[in-house]
């Protein structure tokens, strides 16, 4: 059975998507913590009452971005993660953090990479004027909001969306593809070929 480590920072609604995929599917995988670094992160309620361990590792307790990472590495390790799932998780985290779990650490970003990295990206999706729109699910690398590309899910962009309207739409999607793509890293489906990720010839 794989072992999965959700991080969160807020809500937890692709965390709750992935505990109810992984129940319904009967997934060979475990989720065994999930992990916030805001106390007040409303995803902690949701794993608790799912019966999942809980833990907190504070930024703020912590005179850096590297002794942060390096405790939150430390609580990550107690449970022997094959994979780590950052689910609205919103640190940056160091080069040495990202090489350390190389290829076992996973992000969704809420837009169509390598458009809109970094914040408020329904936002600047709607000022830029794109028709299509989106969520991607990525390997995460030292280059913020960079990896290699897992899955996308695109979302047409109306004329009157607001930032709140095309969120709600793109959450719907994330909410589908973030769960598919775990699924298929832990089940070894996936294959990283020269920084592209393809399907995996024998599965
Ligand atoms: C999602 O839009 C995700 O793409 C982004 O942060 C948001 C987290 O939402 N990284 P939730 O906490 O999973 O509800």
């Amino acid at each position: 059975m794989k072992r999965i480590v959700i991080l969160i920072s807020g809500r937890g609604s692709n965390m709750q998507a992935m505990l109810n995929v992984a129940a319904d599917q009967q997934w060979p995988a475990k989720i065994v913590a999930v992990i916030s670094n805001q106390p007040t992160a409303a995803g902690l309620d949701v794993a608790r009452a799912a019966g999942i361990a809980t833990e907190l590792v504070n930024h703020r307790d912590y005179p850096d971005r590297g002794q942060f990472d390096q405790a939150l590495a430390h609580c990550i390790d107690k449970y022997a993660p094959d994979l780590i799932v950052l689910a609205g998780f919103m640190r940056i985290l160091t080069p040495e953090f990202v090489a350390k779990y190389a290829g076992r650490l996973i992000n969704i970003h809420p837009s169509l990479l390598p458009s809109f990295p970094g914040l408020h990206t329904h936002r600047r999706a709607i000022e830029t004027g794109v028709k299509v729109h989106g969520a991607t699910v990525h390997f995460v690398t030292a280059d913020l909001d960079h990896g290699p590309i897992i899955a996308q899910a695109v979302v047409t962009v109306r004329d009157d969306d607001t930032e709140d309207t095309l969120a709600e739409r793109v959450l719907a999607e994330e909410h589908i593809i973030y769960p598919q793509a775990v699924h298929d890293v832990i089940l070894g489906k996936l294959t990283l070929v020269d920084g592209r990720v393809v399907r995996s010839l024998s599965t």
